[in-house]
């Protein structure tokens, strides 16, 4: 896919969005698939099959804008609190989704990544994840990073014992650690952070997603439910993050 193509079809949509100014890395709590199947008197499992659907076009959307790293939050370590069904529907969806995706990443140019607990996946769901992370290391267009069995503060902690592993070792002196050098331990040392943070369902919460990372995000909190979330409404997202000043805290 060509993005400065795409970029043409959302100006001619009438869509004033600055190429130069988007937000490189975009990162999504997609919440509410519950709530929209309980308002249809449906299982809760059919909202996170609506709300799967809801990915394959924000990702779509995402590589035709032009944005260089999306972060979807699939799957927190909360999560394993639900109900064995539910867990195993978002399971087996998360596995439908990488294995009917995957030609669709290869024709796209898209990398996909994973941060979290990957360990904790079922095997069949680590299996598929690494083969089409493998499949699509080489490519460059976008990167998607799933975050799947994820939690910031669990990320921090795994972060904290590996430098005071190190520490312990000899290897890292603790008067040499700096920012840096807590970056290069978390799962997104090979990532930016996040220049906006989109969250739909109308909660105003950030829910243990990405702590460290978004200490300078743009933040963008939208009632509409993640099943309903559309490619019009990001764009609109991405307008009004564009009129935003962003400071990064200095006057
Ligand atoms: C929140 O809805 C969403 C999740 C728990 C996980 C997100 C999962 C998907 C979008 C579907 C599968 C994902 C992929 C990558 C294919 P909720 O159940 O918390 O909604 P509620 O707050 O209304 O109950």
């Amino acid at each position: 896919m060509n993005s400065e193509l795409s970029a043409a079809d959302v100006s001619d949509r009438d869509i004033q969005l600055d190429p130069a100014r988007l937000p490189a890395h975009v990162a999504i709590i997609m919440d509410g698939n519950g709530r929209w199947a309980r308002q249809r008197l449906l299982n809760r499992v059919l909202g996170h099959e609506k709300g799967a659907d809801t990915v394959r076009a924000i990702v779509t959307a995402s590589r035709e804008i032009g944005i260089s790293t999306l972060t979807l939050y699939a799957f927190s370590t909360e999560n394993w609190q639900r109900s064995v069904l539910e867990v195993s529907a978002l399971m087996s969806l998360l596995k439908k989704f990488l294995e009917s995706e995957k030609p669709v990443m290869m024709a796209n140019d898209i990398r996909l990544n994973a941060i979290g607990q990957i360990e904790r996946l079922p095997d069949d769901v680590q299996n598929v994840l690494r083969a089409v992370m493998q499949a699509t290391a080489e490519n460059q267009g976008m990167r998607l990073n799933l975050a799947l069995s994820y939690g910031g503060r669990a990320e921090i902690v795994r972060m904290a014992r590996t430098i005071a592993e190190k520490a312990i070792s000899g290897v890292l002196e603790p008067s040499s650690i700096t920012e840096n050098t807590i970056v290069d331990y978390l799962y997104t040392h090979d990532i930016p952070d996040p220049d906006l943070l989109i969250r739909t369902s109308g909660e105003m919460r950030i829910s243990n997603f990405l702590l460290w990372q978004i200490a300078y995000s743009e933040l963008y909190f939208t009632s509409t439910l993640w099943p309903d979330f559309s490619k019009e409404e990001y764009v609109n997202i991405l307008k009004a993050y564009q009129q935003r000043e962003r400071r990064f805290g200095a006057a």
